[in-house]
C-alpha cells in the first residue's frame, strides 16, 4: 500500500512532538514538508528529522501534490484559516484542539469541510490514552452498569509564561485547557453536555487578570439524558502534570489517570519516594502516537475519523457555555447541534 504523504504546520511545542512521530514511528506515512511562519523554525525541524521541505506558509505547503494529509498545528486562532487552506486545496486533516475558537467559526468550518468532502480528525487525544480506551471499552460492555457521573480534574505543573497569555491566540483557559474534559465527557457518557455552570477564579497567577482569563475552574455540567458531571481544572499545582478521570456508574466505577511516571519507590528513613508526571508529552506520549497512526490508518483505508469534525465543533460549543457561565455567574444551556444539522439550541438559560 503507498503511504500518506503528509505535511505538519506549526512546528511547536505540539507539532514537532506530531512530526516527529510521523516521520520516526508511523511507517505508513511520510513526513513530506513542514511549515511554520518562523521560517527559522520551519528549517530547524527539517533539519533535525532529516526531510528537505520546509515552508513560511501553508500555502505554500499545500502547493505539493505528494502531500495527501496536512496535520494543523498552529495556535487556536488560526486553526479555521489553515483548516479553510486544506479543504480548498483537498487535502485531508489533522487538526489540534481546539477545533476552533469560537462556535461561529466551528459551524462555518462544518460547511467548508462538507463542501470540500475533505476528512477532519481533532486532536481529542484522550481519547487515544490507553486507560481511557480500556474504559469506554469497560463502559460499553455494561461492566459498571449504566454511567451516572463524569468526573475529571486537570492540573498543569505551573502556569505558562505570560507571553503565551499575551499573544491572545490561544484562547482562554476553557477554550485551551478545559476543552480536554468536554470533549472526554462526551465521549466517556457517549451523550452531549446540554447544561454547564462554571466558575472561575484568579488565585495563583495574578497577571491572568490583564488578559481577562483565570487560573482556576470548577464546573458543574448536566448531559442531555441528565446524568452529571464535575470537572475541576487548575494552573498551578506545584508538583507535576496531574490528570485524572473517574466514571461513576449503577453498578461500579472507573478510575482513570496515574501520578507516578517510572515505575520505582525508593524506601529510606526519610520515607517513601517517587517521581510524578511532570509534563503532557510525557503523559501523553502514548495518546499522541496512538491518534496519529489512526488517522493516517483512517485516511488510508478511505473511513471517516473516530474524533471529528462534529466532535470538535460540540467542545468548541461546551468551552464558549463555560466562558459565558463565568462570565455571567449562572448556569448557561450548550449551543449543540446534532450531526448533519443546523444548531438545534441557541436558547440561554
Ligand atoms: N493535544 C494536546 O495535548 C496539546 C498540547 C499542547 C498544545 N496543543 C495544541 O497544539 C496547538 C499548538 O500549540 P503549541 O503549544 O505547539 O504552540 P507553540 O506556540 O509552541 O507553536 C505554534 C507554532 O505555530 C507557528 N505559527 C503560528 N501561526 C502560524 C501560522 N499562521 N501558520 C504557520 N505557523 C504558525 C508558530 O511560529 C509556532 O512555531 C494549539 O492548538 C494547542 O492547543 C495540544
Amino acid at each position: 500500500m503507498a503511504k500518506l504523504g503528509m505535511g505538519v504546520v506549526g512546528v511547536g511545542t505540539m507539532g514537532k512532538q506530531h512530526a516527529q512521530n510521523i516521520r520516526c514511528l508511523i511507517p505508513d506515512a511520510e513526513l513530506i514538508a513542514v511549515a511554520d511562519a518562523d521560517l527559522k523554525r520551519a528549517e530547524q525541524v527539517a533539519s533535525k528529522l532529516e526531510i528537505e521541505h520546509f515552508y513560511d506558509s501553508i500555502e505554500a505547503l499545500v502547493e505539493r501534490k505528494d502531500i495527501q494529509a496536512v496535520v494543523v498545528v498552529t495556535p487556536a486562532k488560526f486553526h479555521g484559516a489553515a483548516m479553510r487552506v486544506c479543504a480548498q486545496a483537498a487535502k485531508d486533516i489533522f487538526c489540534e484542539k481546539p477545533f476552533t475558537l469560537t462556535v461561529e467559526e466551528a459551524d462555518e468550518m462544518l460547511d467548508i469541510i462538507a463542501k470540500a468532502g475533505v476528512r477532519v480528525q481533532v486532536g481529542h487525544v484522550r481519547r487515544y490514552d490507553p486507560p481511557n480506551v480500556k474504559a469506554k471499552k469497560r463502559i460499553e460492555a455494561g461492566e459498571i452498569g449504566d454511567p451516572v457521573i463524569f468526573k475529571s480534574l486537570a492540573r498543569d505543573p505551573a502556569p505558562p509564561p505570560v507571553s503565551y497569555m499575551a499573544s491572545g491566540v490561544n484562547g482562554m483557559f476553557f477554550q485551551d485547557s478545559t476543552v480536554h474534559e468536554f470533549d472526554l465527557g462526551r465521549w466517556l457518557m457517549n451523550d452531549e453536555i446540554s447544561e454547564i455552570h462554571a466558575y472561575g477564579a484568579i488565585l495563583v497567577f495574578p497577571e491572568a487578570a490583564q488578559f481577562n482569563d483565570i487560573d482556576t475552574a470548577l464546573l458543574s455540567m448536566k448531559f442531555s439524558r441528565g446524568t452529571l458531571g464535575a470537572v475541576e481544572n487548575y494552573m498551578q499545582s506545584g508538583y507535576g502534570y496531574d490528570i485524572r478521570t473517574e466514571i461513576v456508574g449503577s453498578k461500579g466505577t472507573i478510575i482513570m489517570g496515574y501520578l507516578q511516571q517510572t515505575a520505582e519507590v525508593v524506601l529510606t528513613a526519610e520515607g517513601a519516594k517517587t517521581d510524578i508526571v511532570d509534563h503532557f508529552l510525557v503523559r501523553f506520549a502514548d495518546g499522541y502516537l496512538n491518534e496519529m497512526r489512526d488517522f493516517v490508518q483512517t485516511i488510508l483505508a478511505d473511513r471517516e475519523p473516530k474524533v471529528d469534525a462534529f466532535d470538535g465543533r460540540q467542545a468548541v460549543a461546551v468551552a464558549a457555555a463555560a466562558e459565558r457561565s463565568y462570565r455571567e455567574g449562572r448556569a448557561v444551556v450548550v449551543q449543540n447541534r446534532t450531526r448533519n444539522s443546523r444548531p438545534v439550541s441557541r436558547g440561554m438559560k
